[in-house]
């Protein structure tokens, strides 16, 4: 929704890391944001882009029907990076010779510099790189000076300045490629000349100004989950528009233990913007009854939180209603739902669980960031370290993390052992070395123990700490062997229907951090 002055296109062919490379561009104050290859030159014109990346990709170029890059794309006269498959179809569009290569090139590997040109300036003369390919550039296009070389790439970097045009056959934004950072670097600001400004400071500023241009004079609502993307977003709108805000509230009964009391003392101090607690608690247990896949789970809770918003609207602003929803979109959800190039994993609630007769015009300011930014932009906006620092807890709340239909009773027994780990998490201090820490329970399991001499036949519950950084990608939390003793020995003790705590050591891949 904010137009930023500057900003770097990421044309996504498929890639695993398209988003680790608007990150890494967004790591160096450019804003950055990733489209489907499949949108058209006129479009991108359109979209007036400083600079342009080509992601990598799962097809080989020169297999039929393989995503082509549009030679009109090179004659925008905007600087062009391509990267792996990026850089491939580049070659291959403008003349060059592009083979299987022998071997494939997976993992690490060394690059030998052949000419630093303007894109390997100051880079020594072998450096390791992450590779990922099978198909090579044998000869760059005409114009073009190779610029470094691998056992299997004849050319792995190339650039035509004349033309604006670089290449890597290497994946500079991970992590495992040395001086990655430095090359994706020099790329913005030396070669394309921009600027290191985009700060959470000039975030605000553009999106205060959309957010007014959005909705002027009218009233709007926002639903606060008591996640920090609600928070910020609300925090937000409400420096925009403040009076025109109501927040609202929805008890759910899908909240962890303390949640409404939370949001009610940590946000309204913080921000002193007006919120109302709606209970919707018997609407979204009866949609929910009997339902235990989850993709129907969310559409549900998706569908009745609009439903919700639009009863409150009425009773606040009566039949002339309110016409803007405030939500936390963040970036990954948007993606994760699916943008045309990426596969949908799931729904999230507050972007695929949509009902297609919404009837409000919805106000998203944080759709295009990542999650570690709205933290940034929560911190600029003075919001207290309770509400920025608190972990994510999806819209749909405890409703996916009971594996199975959700009754009144599985849904206490879950909050009882959820406010346990929550609370030793947080004593042990761990709350911020965690990004999160689901605590599942597996409703349709039972299994056997013994308990005071009495044989049991309980639920399992599953304790589920990861660590990520934006939670595309996460790994499982190596908390402590006395931290989860005293978990499990507390939880087991505490909550009678359950008699078996595991721990979930999956990462994501191939696992999602929340169990549906
Ligand atoms: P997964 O389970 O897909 O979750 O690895 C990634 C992150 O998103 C959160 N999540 C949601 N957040 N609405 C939200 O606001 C949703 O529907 C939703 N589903 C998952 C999840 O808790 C994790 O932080």
């Amino acid at each position: 929704m904010t137009l930023p002055r500057a900003r770097v296109l990421v044309i996504d062919f498929g890639a695993q890391y398209a988003q680790l490379i608007a990150r890494r561009v967004r790591e160096n104050r450019v804003y950055s944001e990733i489209i489907p290859y499949t949108t058209d030159v006129e479009a991108i014109r359109d979209l007036q882009p400083a600079a342009i990346i080509l992601t990598g990709g799962p097809a080989t170029v020169f297999d039929p029907g393989a995503p082509q890059v549009p030679p009109a794309l090179f004659e925008l006269g905007v600087p062009i990076l391509g990267i792996c498959y990026g850089f491939q179809a580049m070659a291959q569009a403008l003349g060059g010779q592009v083979e299987p290569c022998e071997p494939s090139e997976f993992g690490r590997t060394t690059a030998r510099v052949l000419d630093q040109g303007a894109l390997l300036v100051g880079l020594p003369a072998e450096f390791q790189v992450w590779m990922s390919h099978g198909v090579s550039v044998a000869a760059p296009p005409p114009g073009f000076r190779a610029l470094a070389t691998t056992d299997g790439s004849p050319v792995a970097a190339m650039e035509s300045p004349a033309r604006g045009l670089y290449g890597v056959q290497w994946h500079p934004e991970v992590l495992h490629s040395q001086y990655g950072r430095e090359l994706i670097a020099q790329f913005l600001h030396t070669i394309a000349g921009l600027g290191a400004d985009w700060t959470p400071a000039v975030f605000i500023d553009e999106a205060v100004e959309a957010i007014r241009a959005q909705v002027g004079h009218a009233q709007v609502l926002c639903g606060l989950s008591g996640g920090v993307d609600s928070a910020v977003a609300a925090a937000l709108v409400q420096r925009a528009v403040g009076d025109q805000l109501t927040c609202v509230f929805v008890d759910t009964g899908l909240m962890r233990k303390g949640e409404p009391e939370s949001v009610e003392q940590d946000f309204v101090e913080a921000t002193g913007a007006r919120l109302v607690v709606a209970d919707a608690v018997d609407d979204f247990l009866t949609k929910l009854d009997g339902v235990t896949e989850p993709e129907t789970k969310r559409k549900i809770i998706g569908a009745q939180f609009i439903r919700t918003f639009e009863t409150e609207a009425r009773r606040l602003a009566g039949e002339r209603g309110i016409g803007f929803l405030v939500q936390g979109t963040v970036y990954p959800d948007i993606v994760e739902s699916g943008t045309g190039t990426s596969a949908t994993i799931k729904s999230h609630h507050n972007v695929g669980g949509l009902p297609d007769d919404l009837s409000f015009d919805l106000v998203e300011p944080l759709r295009t960031l990542f999650k570690d930014e709205v933290r940034q932009v929560g911190e600029a906006l003075g919001l207290p370290e309770s509400i920025v620092w608190r972990h994510p807890f999806p819209g749909p709340g405890l409703g996916i993390r009971v594996v199975g239909a959700i009754t009144r009773e599985r849904l206490d027994i879950l909050r009882e052992a959820d406010a346990i780990a929550r609370e030793e998490l947080t004593a042990a201090g761990y709350d911020r070395t965690i990004w999160q820490f689901p605590v599942v329970l597996l409703a349709d399991v039972r299994s056997v123990g013994v308990q005071g001499d009495q044989r049991t036949y309980g639920y399992p519950i599953v304790l589920r700490p990861v660590t990520s950084e934006d939670a595309m990608t996460a790994d499982w939390g190596r908390l402590p062997y006395d931290l989860l003793e005293k978990i499990s020995t507390r939880i087991t003790n505490e909550v009678r229907e359950i008699n078996r705590v595991v721990l979930d050591i999956t990462s994501k891949p191939p696992a999602t951090i929340e169990w549906e």
